[in-house]
């Protein structure tokens, strides 16, 4: 399985914030948002990921992440020239998916919860259809909304309903097989001239082919498109470091669990950072593998 970043759009909620540099890149806490859900890829397994962005800030990804090797990933770049809609990403990536199953992740959105890892490997198996997964919320008029039946089946979904038929908000974390790319050059552009991501939905839910799981309370998911929501979203990360001693979201971390790099190569990542308490982290956390690091 492939995965893709979002991590486009114009950030107008967050102005003059994003005036100068993209939201994506916004601190959350000790490390730029985009951390966050390319740790959710890493997690599941996914090591082939193409980052998506405005042709202006595409290189400022690529200053801050490069080419995925130091971490054992691969990251490819491609711009999405105007924010035509979150469907658009997959006709983006089109020559990148060359026919794969794939997961999408919203550069805005951060999970944090129980088993995370083994939640998201299940479904990286996925050869047909599509899963979604969905997480309780008090606001269900700002997202695209599942409604399920007895059995847990998803029956219906609506975006951004002016009335919710329930409080299921479908997340920004989408896993598709190798229909999807074909399904979002069929799209018709919604009345706001974007490539909509619940019509892909739809498309399966109409062919009998969507799955939803829900993520439930024990886990967290926050998107960080507001003022109060980056700020929330921060306090959030700062709360759970600070007491527990972790770091969420640490991709040097996830890359020497995942065995994608040795504790030796960890250690030189930490000490190119070490001024920084992130940078210390990852050092013990090399240091705690039981490596014995080379002297300088
Ligand atoms: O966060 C989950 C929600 O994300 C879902 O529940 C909704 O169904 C889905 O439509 C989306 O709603 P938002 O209102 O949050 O979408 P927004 O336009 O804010 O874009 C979400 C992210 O995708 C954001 O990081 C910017 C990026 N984006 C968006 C568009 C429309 C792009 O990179 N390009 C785009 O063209």
């Amino acid at each position: 399985m492939r995965g893709i970043i979002l991590a486009g759009g114009t950030g107008s909620r967050l102005r003059p914030v994003t005036q100068g540099v993209s939201k994506h890149l916004l601190p959350v806490y000790d490390k730029p948002m985009v951390y966050y859900p390319l740790s959710v890829l890493m997690l599941a397994g996914i090591r082939d990921i193409l980052v998506i962005s405005t042709p202006g800030d595409l290189p400022l990804f690529q200053r801050l992440l490069g080419d995925g090797s130091s971490l054992g990933i691969n990251l490819t770049y491609a711009p999405q020239a105007a924010p035509r809609g979150i469907a658009e990403a997959f006709v983006i990536a089109a020559p990148f998916l060359d026919g794969e199953p794939c997961a999408l992740v919203l550069g805005d959105n951060i999970f944090h919860g129980n088993h995370l890892s083994e939640l998201l490997c299940t479904h990286t198996r996925l050869t047909d259809g599509c899963v979604l997964f969905a997480h309780p919320v008090a606001d269900p008029e700002r997202y695209g909304i599942g409604e399920v039946d007895t059995a847990g089946r998803l029956i219906h979904l609506e975006e951004k309903p002016v009335t919710a038929r329930s409080n299921l908000a479908i997340t920004g974390l989408y896993f598709y097989d190798g229909q999807v790319v074909d399904i979002a050059r069929g799209l018709r552009p919604s009345p706001r001239g974007e490539l909509e991501i619940t019509d892909i939905n739809l498309h399966y839910l109409a062919a009998g082919q969507a799955r939803l799981v829900n993520l439930g309370r024990g886990f967290s998911w926050l998107d960080a498109g507001t003022y109060d929501s980056l700020m929330d979203a921060g306090q959030y990360i700062q709360t759970l470091e600070r007491r527990q001693g972790i770091r969420i979201a640490c991709l040097e971390e996830i890359a020497l669990r995942r065995g994608y790099i040795s504790p030796d190569d960890c250690y030189r990542l930490g000490e190119r950072l070490s001024n920084s308490p992130y940078g210390q982290y990852v050092m013990d956390t090399a240091h705690s593998a039981g490596t014995l690091v080379a002297a300088p």
